[in-house]
This record gives C-alpha cells, structure tokens and sequence, in this order.
C-alpha cells in the first residue's frame, strides 16, 4: 500500500484561526507583574505580527490574579487596530461590568471540567458557575459583546486525574446553549497525547459543529503540536497559542507553557495552512515578552529561529 500525503492530510483546513494568549494566560502566571507599557507594547508586537485575536486581559479579582490587576488601563491604552480583536477573560458579573466600561467588543467565560480545580481556579461548584454565566451571558450578547467560552481540565486534572469526556461534553454544549460563540476546551496541565486528543475532539464533534471548537493546548510534556495535528486533521480551525510559550494556569500547578505561537504557524505554514500572520515578526513579538517578563522563553521556534540558510 502506498499512502501519499493527500491521505495523510486530506482533512486538514487550508486555513487557520490562532488565538493568541499570551498577554492572559501568560502574564498571569509570571512572579513579576509586568508594567503597563511592558504589555501595551507586547500586545501592539503581536497585533503588528498579524494575530487577529489577542485575549488581551483578564477582569477577575486582582486578589486572585494581581498580575492581571491592571486589565481596565490595558484595554484603554489599546490603540484601536483595524480587524484585530481584543478579548479578556471575565468571571462573574463584576467582571462583565469591567469590560463593559472599556469597551470591549468580546470577552471569555471560563470553567473547568474538573469540579475539585474549578473550586480552587474561581471558589465555586460547576453548576454554580454556570449559574453565574445564566447571569452573564445573555447580558453581555444584548450589549453586543460576543462571548467565547473556556473549558479547562479536560486531558486530566492535576487533582482529579482522568475527566470523563462525556463530562466535557455536556458542559461545553451547555455554554453553547447559553450563546457562547465557541468554546475552548484546554489540556490545561498538558498530559496529552494524539490518542486521547482523537477521542476527546471526536466526541465532541459527534456533539457539536466543528466552529463552535477552539483547541487550547499546553506544551508541558511536549506533546502540545502532535495534538495540535489530530485536531487539524479532524478539521477544527481554531487554535490557541501563547508567544514564546508563555504560560499556564496559577491554580492549576504543572500548567507550564502554552502551546508557543510560533511553533504553532511554523507548523502550520509548512503544511500549507495559511494563518495571515507574519512569521518573522512573530518572533520580535516572543523577543518582546521574553524582555518584558525577563526571562528566556522555551518556545522551540522562539529559541531556533525559522529555517533560514547561514553563510559559512
Ligand atoms: P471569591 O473570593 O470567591 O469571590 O472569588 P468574592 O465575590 O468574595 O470576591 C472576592 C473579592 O474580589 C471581593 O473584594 C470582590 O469585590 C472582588 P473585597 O470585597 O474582598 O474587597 N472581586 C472582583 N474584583 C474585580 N473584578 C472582579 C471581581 N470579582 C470579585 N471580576 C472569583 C471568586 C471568581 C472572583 C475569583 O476566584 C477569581 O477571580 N478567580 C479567577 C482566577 C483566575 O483568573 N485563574 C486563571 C484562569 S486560567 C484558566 O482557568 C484556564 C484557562 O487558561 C484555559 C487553560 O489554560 O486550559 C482559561
Ligand atoms: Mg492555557
């Protein structure tokens, strides 16, 4: 039998959606609280580098996430970028409010699959949180905002272990329901593996339209691309990524690293799928965060470079 690469790939989108959020899930999760002008200026890289999604900010409690303390001056010191989005993460009402008062076109719900980390992540029950999106949701689509959704936990909870896909499932149709546009489900702690990802996003699309599906992977035991590939092939067009790398969840411990945005569209551009991001500008945009956080950055395409011929 001889495969060609059209058997391999024939599913793949020809065209990708890359959410980026490092300026959330990355800066959340840094020792220091990086200034003002440190996450304008980052912001502004990636939005030159061609991402049109940026989740930009979160409005939760600045006792729970005092890096992100600073969301409202963020979303207000923005210039306004033709056809670039701005979201941030907005838990409760007090939240919604925030946003509101700055503007902002979208925001993102989030929970976790795993009732033991969505207490630890937001102090509260599944049901309860849901509860508190019936109150959020509608009023933020009637207010024009779009809604996205986050899923976490969903390959493994570093308290629970395994979470029933079935469990992610029902949670994820039930944010659709409410009016989320589309929902991320997280491999929040990174365990896993192109095997689980081929039955999680499977069981999902039994459930759900491809579109309503973002795919947010974390690169902690350096599985995040191969994932990334399964997703591909089943034919999602959404999927997040974190320049440099930067990243994880304070309240999920092991959460290191988001999937790096650069490996992401390296990938994706040599497979032919186009993203209308700028490579090489992408790369200043991880040499920014990596000088506004202060440390090296582990994203592999970060610290290669592209493929480019040397003189010898
Ligand atoms: P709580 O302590 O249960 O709630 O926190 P509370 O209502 O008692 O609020 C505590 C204090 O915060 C009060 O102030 C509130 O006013 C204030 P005090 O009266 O003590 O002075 N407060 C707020 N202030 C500003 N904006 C708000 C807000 N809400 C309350 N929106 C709460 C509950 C949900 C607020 C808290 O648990 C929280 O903020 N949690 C967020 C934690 C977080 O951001 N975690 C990281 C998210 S990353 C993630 O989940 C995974 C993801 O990245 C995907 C993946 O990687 O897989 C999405
Ligand atoms: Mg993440």
């Amino acid at each position: 039998m001889s495969l060609g690469a059209m058997d391999l790939f024939q599913n793949v989108p020809p065209e990708v959606s890359v959410y980026e959020v490092s300026p959330r899930d990355g800066l959340q999760n840094e020792p220091i609280i990086v200034p003002l002008a440190g996450k304008v200026q980052l912001i502004e890289a990636l939005a030159q580098a061609g991402l049109k999604r940026i989740e930009a900010t979160s409005f939760v409690s600045p006792k729970w996430v005092p890096q992100l303390a600073d969301a409202g001056e963020v979303i207000a010191a923005l210039p306004k970028i033709e056809g670039v989005t701005f979201s941030a993460l907005v838990p409760n009402a007090r939240g919604l409010e925030r946003a509101l008062e700055v503007g902002l076109p979208e925001i993102a719900v989030f929970l976790s699959a795993s009732e033991t980390h969505n207490k630890m992540n937001v102090n509260k029950t599944i049901d309860a949180t849901l509860d508190v999106f019936r109150e959020i949701v509608p009023p933020a689509i009637e207010a024009g905002v779009r809604v996205r959704a986050y899923v976490s936990t969903v390959w493994g909870c570093p308290y629970e272990g395994d979470i029933p896909v079935a469990k992610s499932v029902r949670i994820a149709k039930r944010l659709v329901e409410l009016g989320c546009y589309q929902v991320s489900l997280g491999d929040t702690i990174g365990v896993g593996t192109p095997k689980k990802t081929f039955e999680i996003v499977g069981a999902v699309l039994s459930e759900m339209q491809r579109d309503q599906i973002a795919l947010h992977f974390h690169d902690t035991r350096g599985t995040a691309l191969a994932n990334a590939v399964i997703g591909l092939e089943l034919g999602i067009r959404t999927f997040d990524a974190s320049v440099g790398g930067l990243g994880g969840c304070p309240y999920a411990p092991g959460a290191s690293g988001n999937l790096a945005t650069e490996d992401l569209v390296y990938m994706l551009h040599g497979m032919g799928v186009t993203t209308g991001i700028d490579l090489d500008k992408l790369l200043y945009a991880g040499q920014v965060a990596s000088q506004v956080v202060a440390r090296p950055l582990s994203g592999k395409v970060h610290q290669a470079g592209t493929f480019k011929l040397r003189k010898v």
